[in-house]
C-alpha cells in the first residue's frame, strides 16, 4: 500500500487517486491513523487541483458509508428529500415540506442548526414551544406515516467522516473548496436514505457561494454525484442577494412562514417556495413541473398545507395554539426603529451583513455551543428597488437590550446602498440544473 505521503504528492501533483487510495484515506481519517497535519495537506492539496468527477463520486460515498444509513423503504412512496446551501431569511423548509406533504410526497428529513451568519431549520422549529427535533429513528419514521412528514435533527451517526473532515476544514482555510463542499453536502444527503433530492444553490452575496457560476458549479457537481449514487438529483439555483422575504431570526420567521402558510408570505417567499416545491412534487409524483406547480397552489389556497403544518407541529409535541395565535410567540424586550439616513431607491443590501447582524441581535450563533435567543432578529420594511425618505424605518431591530440594537444597528449603516435611480432587478429564480 502506498504510504499517505505519496497520495499527497500524488494530488498535489495533479494525478488521480485510485477509488481505493480515497476509501483508506477516508477510513484512516476516521480511524484515527492517518493525522490532521496529513489530512490537511491532502484537503489543500484538492483545493488546488480539485477532484475528477469518479474521484468526488468515490469521496463522496465513502463519507456516506462512515456512518449510518437510513432505510426509508418501510415508509410507502417516492421519498424526496431537499436541502438548501443556506441563506439569510430562508425559511423555505416550513413551507414547502408541508406543501410537498400536503400532495402526498412523503417528506423525511433531517436539517441542521444555524451557524455563522445563515440561519438553520432546526433551531426555527425548536423556537415552537415544546417542538422536538430530536426524535429516535424509530419516532420519526412513525411521525411520517401519521403525518407525511417529519424534520428531525441530524444525528452524528450520519456521515460521522464530513463531521471530523468538515471541522478540520475550519481550520485550515479548505471549507471553500467546491468539490470537498459537494462531497460534504451529498454524503449526508446520500446517508439521509431518500429516493430523490432537490438541491435549492442559492447565490449571490447573502449565500455561502456569492458567484453565480460557481455556484452553478456547485449545483453540477452535486447532481453529477447523485446521479452517479443512483438518485435523481435536480438543483435550483436561487438568489441570496437581499434576505428572503421580511423576517430574518428564528421566532420571526416561523410567524412569516405562518403568513406563507395561509398563501400571504411576501412575494419574493412565495415564488421560491413555489418553485421549489413544484419540483419536490414533479420528482416524486413524476409530473411535469407546470401540474406540479397547480397541485402546490392549490395546497396552499384549500388549506391542506397549513392543516399538514400543524399535524407536523403536533406530532412532534409542538404547541399548535401558538401557530394559531403567532402573536403568543415570545417577543423580544427592545424593539428598535432602524431609520434611512438619507432619500434614494435601495439598489443593494449586503444580505451576509444582515445574517451578522441578526447574530448581534442574538439570533445566531458564532460557535456551535452558543445559546439563540428565538424571539431576537430583524423584521424588514423594504427591500431592493423600494424608495425611501430619510427618517423611513427600514428595519425593526427585535433584541434584549439597547446596546445589542445599537450594535447592529451600526453593521447595517454599512449594508445598504442607496442611489437616485432604481438598479437592476434581482434574478430570483436561476438556471434548474438536472
Ligand atoms: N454545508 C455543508 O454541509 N458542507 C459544506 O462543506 C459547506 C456547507
Amino acid at each position: 500500500m502506498e504510504r499517505f505521503v505519496d497520495l499527497i504528492h500524488n494530488k498535489k501533483t495533479g494525478r488521480e487517486l485510485s477509488d481505493t487510495d480515497i476509501q483508506n484515506m477516508v477510513r484512516g481519517y476516521c480511524d484515527g491513523s492517518i493525522p490532521d497535519y496529513q489530512m490537511s495537506a491532502m484537503l489543500m492539496a484538492i483545493c488546488f487541483n480539485g477532484l475528477s468527477d469518479r474521484e468526488l463520486t468515490t469521496l463522496t460515498l465513502a463519507m456516506r458509508d462512515s456512518g449510518q444509513i437510513n432505510d426509508l423503504s418501510s415508509i410507502p412512496g417516492i421519498k424526496v428529500d431537499k436541502h438548501s446551501t443556506g441563506g439569510v431569511g430562508d425559511k423555505t423548509t416550513l413551507i414547502i415540506g408541508p406543501i410537498a406533504a400536503a400532495c402526498g410526497i412523503p417528506i423525511a428529513k433531517m436539517s441542521g442548526r444555524g451557524l455563522g451568519f445563515t440561519g438553520g431549520t432546526i433551531d426555527k422549529l425548536e423556537s415552537i414551544p415544546g417542538f422536538r427535533t430530536d426524535l429516535s429513528t424509530e419516532d420519526f419514521f412513525q411521525a411520517v406515516q401519521r403525518t407525511g412528514i417529519c424534520l428531525n435533527g441530524q444525528t452524528g451517526e450520519l456521515a460521522p467522516a464530513d463531521k471530523l473532515i468538515y471541522a478540520l476544514r475550519d481550520v485550515t482555510a479548505t471549507v471553500d473548496s467546491i468539490p470537498l463542499i459537494a462531497a460534504s453536502i451529498m454524503s449526508k444527503k446520500l446517508a439521509a436514505g431518500s429516493d430523490k433530492i432537490l438541491l435549492d444553490v442559492t447565490t449571490g452575496n447573502g449565500a455561502f457561494i456569492k458567484d453565480y457560476q460557481q455556484s452553478l458549479e456547485l449545483a453540477r457537481k452535486m447532481v453529477t454525484i447523485g446521479t452517479q449514487a443512483g438518485k435523481t438529483t435536480v438543483a435550483q439555483l436561487t438568489s441570496m442577494d437581499e434576505p428572503l422575504g421580511f423576517a430574518i431570526g428564528n421566532n420571526l420567521e416561523v410567524m412569516e412562514a405562518i403568513h406563507a402558510l395561509h398563501g400571504d408570505g411576501p412575494a419574493d417567499l412565495m415564488e421560491v417556495c413555489y418553485c421549489l416545491a413544484s419540483h419536490m412534487i414533479s420528482l416524486g409524483k413524476e409530473i411535469s413541473l407546470e401540474d406540479a406547480r397547480m397541485q402546490a397552489e392549490d395546497a396552499i389556497h384549500s388549506g391542506r398545507a397549513w392543516n399538514t403544518f400543524l399535524a407536523m407541529v403536533q406530532e412532534q409535541g409542538g404547541d399548535t395554539s401558538y401557530m394559531e395565535n403567532p402573536e403568543r410567540l415570545p417577543q423580544a424586550t427592545v424593539k428598535y426603529e432602524y431609520k434611512a439616513a438619507r432619500s434614494g431607491y435601495i439598489t443593494g443590501m449586503d444580505t451576509e451583513g444582515f445574517g451578522i447582524a441578526a447574530g448581534i441581535l442574538g439570533a445566531g450563533r458564532s460557535k456551535k455551543e452558543d445559546s439563540i435567543d428565538v424571539s431576537a432578529g430583524i423584521v424588514l420594511c423594504h427591500k431592493v428597488n423600494d424608495h425611501v425618505t430619510s427618517g423611513d424605518t427600514l428595519a425593526r431591530l427585535h433584541t434584549s437590550s439597547p446596546e445589542l440594537a445599537q450594535a447592529a444597528a451600526g453593521k447595517l449603516d454599512s449594508c445598504y446602498q442607496f442611489e437616485d435611480h432604481p438598479g437592476a432587478a434581482i434574478r430570483l429564480i436561476g438556471d434548474v440544473v438536472v
